[in-house]
């Protein structure tokens, strides 16, 4: 099988394009942005309708602006040849298949398809060969080799490689249900644990059986207490009538205590108030005896005669009064006079005194000038006195200097001796200075005591004779003043007032003294008439009392006499109420035991209705615990059977990748010795699909191999993975490769040892190769150059 022609219209950079496949090696060359992997688009799409696993597969199609377009692909199989048809038209935003062009021609005759869409995939995948659920996928895998595909084969991760290898020969099946089966189990194993746990917390046989013998126990206590109740009902019926009986007979009894104790509390209270009558009766009696004997005395005409006297006195006493103020005032004043006499004296006097001294002091001065002025020295005298001091103070200079010089020399000027000490100088010289300093101070006395002349002693005379006259012309005065002050009548005016004062004093007071007794003894009189007036009150009082305690005996008799009526006994009385009082206990007893068998029926006919909904509960739960266990026995034996199927699904897909393995690597290596014959080293891959170089016993990484070994490796491994999925994906055999861009990304060398690697290659039918590489071309069958003009690609 191979493809013969494709056509173009409104595909991404074509408008209108025919290109011619021939067999062998076709290469589609070109600048970038040609249109060259346009054309390998469109062959994917004429025969699956769709492109990759993508979405919008139209929009990256249809070319832009255009409203619709189309892809017709050509393949010749043996003798026949099938064209194959697609639409695309634009509808609004969205670009979708347009099922009016899809069709499919066999040798120029339209097979006739329902419905056109599923059916036209299936057709195709029946000239293809493929019959796998992803039909695009194996194409991809086993035909079509996209740009940088190679590439990534060989430097990818371990990893990547796995997993998409693993994908092509759809082992990742295994490993999803594998890892799905794991969360079943999880799932079964939570649901075992939750009805283990459910049997665990569920209620045990044996409950059901201590409820039952509870609910049994119950029930007989019951029946005992219905049958003591119905005793004891009958009981307290008895109780209650032999109660009323003594009741009344109790009542009687005490309605008779009640009047006895009435009337004889009246009684004592009769006797008390009689008794406390009498007791008033004698303390008045008392009061009435003593009162009389205080007034013993009492005379009513003396009380009138009293009054009389005490108010004349008083008039006296009152005026007598006022006549002593007067003279008190008179007497204060001369007192006052009196006083002031002798004080003007005494003031006098001391003045007298001190004059008296001046005058003597005075007249001393006066005979002392008399005597000075006698003696008094001349002027000159003064003068030489003056010369001598003078005379003396040099000698005292001339010894202090001899001093000095003594001291230096050490030799004395006085005696010419040798001095041995300084303190004997100064002891020598300093009596002299000082004998010196006594001269002078003597003479400078002499000098102060003659300082006065005659005359100025004799003014000084004449001055203090002056002053003596004064002083005895104030003397005479003072002399004059104390005569005038008349001390003797002042103190004869005193005493006479005063004697008059003491003398009204006295009379005033033997007045009051007579008044005060008179006042005494009127107010005695005044108590004695009050007395004799409450012993009047007194006696009327008793008289009073003594009717009264006359009406209280009578009724006192009257309520002896009724006492004497009531028949009452104690002892009679307490024995009735022990006797109810035993009756009340009996009855109380039963009573209560009555509420307590009521209170333990009722408590127990719950408890019963409680025990009876717990047993029901409980047989609920114990036949829920039955299906549990049942359905966990089941669990387990499911959970078993899981947990075997899922390690026998790993190790079938194990054993399907192993054997995958084994055929890719016998293919890988049939494929590589096509392609290059190596001897120094061997090539294998190893189970992670990775290729694994040997030389002798060393392993090399196929990093190592340079760009032409590792271009053919990586052909070797892509058709080796190309025919192992067309076995796998029931693809009886693969004529046909597709490849875009292999060379990106490789160097010359590698260009070169692709070109050659893809000459050898010689049980391909056809092989169709997008490239820029130009070099290519000297191994194509047939070439295909296009370029772009005004944005529309053309074949030149
Ligand atoms: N829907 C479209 N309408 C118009 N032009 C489109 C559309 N889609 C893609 N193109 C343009 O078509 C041109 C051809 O694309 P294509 O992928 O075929 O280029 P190429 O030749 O394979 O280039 P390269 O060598 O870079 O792979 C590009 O310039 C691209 O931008
Ligand atoms: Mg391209």
């Amino acid at each position: 099988m191979i493809l013969s022609e494709i056509n173009l219209e409104n595909i991404r950079s074509h408008s209108i394009t025919k290109i011619k496949f021939s067999e062998g090696i076709n290469i589609i060359t070109g600048n970038t942005g040609s249109g060259k992997s346009s054309i390998l688009m469109s062959v994917e799409y004429a025969l699956f309708g769709k492109i990759g696993e993508g979405k919008d597969e139209g929009k990256m199609l249809l070319r832009r602006n255009a409203k619709d377009g189309s892809v017709t692909l050509k393949i010749l199989d043996g003798k026949n040849e099938y064209e194959v048809s697609r639409g695309l038209k634009r509808v609004n935003e969205a670009v979708r298949n347009d099922d009016s062009k899809n069709y499919i021609n066999k040798d120029n005759t339209r097979v006739d398809l329902q419905n056109r869409a599923s059916d036209i995939n299936s057709y195709v995948n029946r000239i293809l060969n493929i019959y796998s659920e992803n039909p695009l996928k194996m194409f991809e895998t086993i035909t079509y080799i996209k740009q940088d595909e190679l590439k990534n084969l060989i430097f990818e991760t371990g990893q990547y490689k796995q997993e998409y290898i693993d994908g092509l020969l759809q082992l990742n099946k295994y490993l999803t249900v594998y890892e799905k089966m794991r969360e079943i189990i999880s799932e079964i194993k939570k649901e075992i644990d939750i009805d283990r746990k459910e049997i665990e917390l569920s209620v045990d046989e044996n409950e059901i059986i201590k409820t039952e013998t509870k609910i049994n126990e119950n029930k007989t206590r019951i029946e005992q207490i219905k049958k003591q109740e119905e005793n004891d009902n009958i009981l307290l019926e008895n109780k209650k009538i032999a109660k009323k009986q003594k009741d009344s007979e109790v009542e009687f009894e005490r309605s008779q205590k009640l009047k006895f104790t009435k009337i004889s509390t009246e009684i004592k209270l009769k006797e008390a108030e009689i008794e406390k009558y009498r007791a008033e009766i004698a303390k008045i009696q008392v009061k009435i005896e003593q009162d009389s004997k205080k007034i013993l005395s009492f005379d009513e005409k003396r009380k009138d005669y009293l009054d009389k006297e005490l108010k004349e006195i008083e008039i006296i006493v009152e005026s007598e009064n006022e006549q002593v103020k007067k003279t008190y005032a008179e007497l204060y004043k001369a007192e006052y006079s009196y006083k002031n006499t002798i004080d003007e004296k005494n003031k006098l006097k001391e003045e007298e005194k001190r004059e008296k001294l001046n005058v003597l002091g005075l007249e001393k001065e006066k005979t002392e000038l008399e005597t000075q002025i006698a003696n008094a020295p001349d002027s000159e005298n003064k003068d030489e006195i003056k010369g001598r001091i003078s005379e003396v103070q040099t000698i005292k200079r001339e010894i202090e200097s001899e001093k000095e010089k003594a001291i230096k020399s050490g030799t004395c000027q006085l005696c010419g001796e040798k001095i041995t000490s300084e303190e004997h100088i100064k002891e020598e010289y300093n009596k002299k200075i000082k004998e010196c300093e006594e001269k002078i101070s003597k003479l400078s006395k002499d000098y102060e005591n003659i300082k006065l002349s005659k005359n100025e002693l004799e003014k000084r005379f004449e001055t203090i004779k002056l002053r003596l006259s004064t002083e005895n012309e104030k003397l005479s005065a003072i002399n004059d003043r104390l005569i005038a002050l008349d001390e003797e009548n002042r103190k004869a005016e005193y005493e006479q007032v005063k004697k008059r004062y003491d003398e009204e004093n006295k009379k005033l007071e033997n007045l009051s003294n007579q008044l005060k007794k008179l006042r005494e003894e009127s107010k005695l009189l005044n108590e004695h008439e009050k007395i004799a007036i409450e012993i009047k009150n007194n006696s009327k009082r008793i008289e009073e009392i003594e009717e009264t305690i006359k009406s209280t005996s009578n009724y006192l008799e009257k309520l002896q006499s009724e006492i004497k009526d009531v028949n009452f006994q104690e002892d009679h009385l307490k024995k009735l109420e022990e006797e109810l009082k035993l009756i009340t206990d009996e009855t109380n007893t039963i009573n209560y035991r009555i509420t307590e068998l009521k209170k333990e029926k009722e408590m127990r006919e719950n408890q019963l209705i409680y025990d009876e909904n717990i047993l029901k509960e409980l047989e609920i739960k114990i036949k829920k615990k039955m299906e549990v266990t049942e359905k966990l026995a089941k669990k387990e034996k499911l959970l078993k059977l899981m947990s075997n199927l899922r390690e026998d699904i790993r190790n079938i897909r194990e054993y399907v990748r192993l054997r995958f393995i084994n055929e890719f690597r016998s293919l890988f290596k049939t494929r590589f010795e096509e392609l290059r014959n190596e001897s120094d080293y061997s090539i294998d891959i190893d189970k992670n699909y990775n290729v694994v170089i040997s030389a002798g016993n060393e392993e090399m990484d196929a990093r190592t191999l340079s760009g032409g070994e590792k271009t053919s490796v990586a052909i070797a491994y892509r058709l080796a993975l190309s025919s192992l999925a067309s076995i796998l994906g029931g693809v009886s055999k693969n004529e046909l490769i597709l490849m875009d861009e292999p060379t990106s990304g490789l160097d010359k060398e590698d260009i070169n040892a692709l070109t050659n690697a893809i000459t050898r290659i010689n049980d391909l039918k056809q092989i169709i190769i997008v490239t820029h590489e130009d070099s290519m071309k000297n191994i194509a069958d047939n070439v295909i150059k296009l370029k772009k003009n005004g944005g529309v690609s053309i074949l030149y």
